[in-house]
């Protein structure tokens, strides 16, 4: 690439200094290699060390430096972490795949500059194949006891390698690979060849082929090659309320519970005000890649610091309720439940005698002495219960005793980013490793009671057929963040007109970098940040209207196209489906709330009357914006055609 530059006529200190026009780096990826990386030999070692900091000031995380792995240099200069960007892993797990080792790390110099280390032992084999390739290529050959040049050829044919994968990938669409991927090589390789021909198979011989979501539909178009002829969405049974209000309710005693289990996690540090504190959470299968774990942490570090620069009074609590392997709850958290027992003890056991005191000066016809009305041991016990909430630790990320801490994929990330729940940190980490339970001694919320208590779910996947939790909160009036890469998130953005405007905040994984949808997710989390209470309450009334959308007594009709488009198939006689018509279930779009001011920009955030002021008082009566309910419903003019699964008509006997 041509770098144009200029000599500038300004120096500072005397020196001349040079303007050049920027490079687009952002798009770039810049790769340096040297025998001496994180390998100390002589100067060239200085030399790279010294220079990367000003390369990692211009390239930042687009620069990698890449050299041969030494287990002692690796363990002693760097820390070991995940490629940022997802063409690296996979470049880096094809070459793991076929039994070579690749370790990433940031090499800790100054810039902590990120390394990708080639271990040239674990790829020796091919030694004598490559110095075929290199005599075919240029007539030179390697004696076998120069051990130097027989480990750079190596070292060099790695790396050729590494950037043949690399070139496969194009970042910017997640279906990058259909093209050149070898399906029945894939199987093979993973040894599920077997599993593939069944799958296969039955896709060829069904009647009809359905499948969950538009997403899954383009994989099986290019993996199994059949379209399929129906695309039936997941639904849920859909708990009606009598009481417009009541989900809202239970919002709010939910959230009180997990504001009691945050004051004996934080207990010591509550120095955050839990009325300004928001709780986001991501739960599921532990895929931390695949449930977009990944971009969630990185995204939160970056709202970290966002609240911080703006000195934000809102606190985040963000949940991971990932089940992994662990030994139990550790002690440091369940002291924290028996800290905060204790303190709620104490207060009611002041309270008691408070109390008594009062009543019977009263009774006496006195006003008491305030400050004497507790005595010297009320204040001696008061005092102990405060020095019991003294603490030299940091509250902890992690509820469990993990099996494998150090290679947790969750905990490495919230090292990697510093997230340690630390006083001045405004977003706070809880690693929840077991699904949730209503009979747990830390938590005692099930599943559902815990959503419903929480402000935001957060499931920015990068593979989700379906995808049902973004769903759930839908349907408890929680908003969500989902991604066009899950079957919920293409649902949404086919059937409502304006998702955001709705609390379904959809993340482009498809045609963004990971770092672009990491930007956006944060601009997302920022923004829902800065709701007030009553624009969150209105939001929360909005997703819930999306209910009717997602009931099986809706989306069940999709099945039934499905079941009659079989039975046409098999018995055209009897069945008869005109093979042109558009399907009864196509066509509908939910319309954008009229509320929300048309600019796409204002819908963004979903903020319907913004208000700078937080009015605690008025904000507790959720009531008024039962009118701003009723007037969307009376101006949206279309007719409401989610109108349930026609029941069919019992026969007379
Ligand atoms: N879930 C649960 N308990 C928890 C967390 C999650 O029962 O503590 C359930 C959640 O209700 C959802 C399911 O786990 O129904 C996850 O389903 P999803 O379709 O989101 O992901 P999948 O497991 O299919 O990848
Ligand atoms: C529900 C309750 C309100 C409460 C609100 C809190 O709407 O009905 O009484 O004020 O939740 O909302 P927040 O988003 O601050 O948790």
């Amino acid at each position: 690439m041509p770098l144009s530059r200029s000599l500038s006529m300004s120096s500072l200190s005397g020196l001349p200094l040079w303007e050049e026009d920027d490079l687009p780096v952002e798009n770039l990826l810049l790769f340096e290699v040297a025998w001496e990386v994180t390998n100390k030999v002589g100067g060239i070692y200085t030399v790279i060390q010294t220079k990367a900091k000003i390369t990692v000031d211009e390239w930042g995380e687009n620069f990698f430096m890449m050299g041969p792995y030494y287990e002692h240099n690796f363990k002693t200069q760097v820390e070991q972490c995940d490629p940022p960007i997802a063409a690296i892993k996979v470049a880096m797990d094809s070459l793991i795949n076929s039994g070579c080792q690749v370790y990433f790390g940031r090499w800790l110099i100054e810039g902590s500059p990120y390394v990708i280390l080639f271990d040239i032992g674990s790829a020796a084999w091919n030694l004598d194949r490559w110095k075929g390739d290199l005599w075919d290529a240029c007539s030179i050959g390697l004696p076998y006891h120069d051990r130097e040049a027989n480990d750079s050829l190596i070292l060099g044919s790695l790396i050729a390698w590494f950037f043949k994968e690399l070139k496969c990938y194009d970042d910017t669409s997640y279906f990058w690979s259909f093209d050149s991927f070898n399906l029945d090589k894939e199987a093979g390789e993973r040894q599920i060849y077997h599993r593939c021909c069944l799958e296969r198979a039955a896709v060829h011989c069904a009647h009809v082929f359905t499948t969950v979501s538009q997403i899954t539909a383009v994989e099986a178009n290019h993996m199994l090659h059949r379209n399929p002829d129906v695309v039936t969405p997941n639904g849920l049974n859909v708990k009606k309320f009598s009481a417009m209000h009541e989900f809202q309710n239970l919002h709010s005693t939910n959230k009180t519970q997990i504001q009691e289990f945050v004051r004996g996690h934080f207990y010591g540090h509550l120095d955050f005000n839990l009325e300004k504190t928001l709780f986001f959470f991501i739960a599921g299968r532990y895929e931390f890649s695949n449930k977009g774990a990944d971009i969630f942490l990185e995204s939160l570090s970056r709202l970290n610091y966002l609240l911080r620069v703006h000195k934000s009074d809102v606190t985040v609590v963000a949940f991971f309720i990932m089940p992994a392997k662990t030994n139990n709850f550790n002690v440091e958290t369940l002291k924290g439940q028996a800290v905060r027992k204790q303190l709620w003890d104490t207060a009611q056991f002041a309270k008691e005698k408070f109390g008594k005191r009062l009543y019977e000066a009263l009774l006496r016809g006195e006003i008491p002495d305030m400050n004497k009305i507790l005595d010297r041991d009320d204040f001696t016990i008061m005092k102990r219960a405060i020095f019991a909430t003294q603490r030299h630790t940091l509250p902890p990320v992690t509820t469990h005793n993990m099996l494998d801490d150090s290679t947790d994929q969750i905990l490495a990330n919230v090292r990697r980013i510093g997230l340690f729940n630390s006083r001045n940190d405004r977003v706070k980490i809880i690693f929840h490793p077991e699904f949730l339970s209503s009979t747990s001694p830390l938590l005692p919320m099930d599943y559902e009671e815990f959503v419903r208590g929480c402000h935001l779910g957060v499931f920015p996947s990068y593979y989700e057929p379906w995808g049902y939790t973004p769903g759930e909160c839908t349907v408890m009036g929680i908003p969500s963040v989902t991604t066009n890469l899950s079957g919920f998130g293409c649902f949404m953005e086919e059937h409502v007109s304006d998702p955001a405007a709705y609390g379904i905040y959809i993340v482009d994984r498809r045609f963004r970098s990971a770092d672009e949808s990491c930007n956006q997710l944060t601009k997302f989390l920022f923004s829902f940040c800065q709701q007030s209470r009553r624009q969150r309450i209105i939001q929360r009334n909005r997703t819930e209207r999306l209910s009717d959308l997602l009931d099986w007594r809706y989306l069940g009709r999709f099945y039934m196209h499905a079941r009659h488009l079989a039975l046409s198939r098999s018995f055209p006689d009897k069945f008869k489906m005109d093979p042109t018509a558009t399907p009864p279930t196509e066509g509908f779009r939910y319309p954008r709330p009229p509320s929300v001011p048309p600019s796409p920009s204002a819908s963004l955030h979903s903020t319907p009357h913004h208000s700078d002021e937080e009015d605690e008082e008025e904000d507790e009566e959720p009531y008024d914006e039962d009118d701003e309910a009723e007037r969307d419903r009376q101006n949206i003019k279309v007719p409401f055609t989610l109108a349930p699964v026609p029941r069919r008509k019992k026969k007379q006997p």
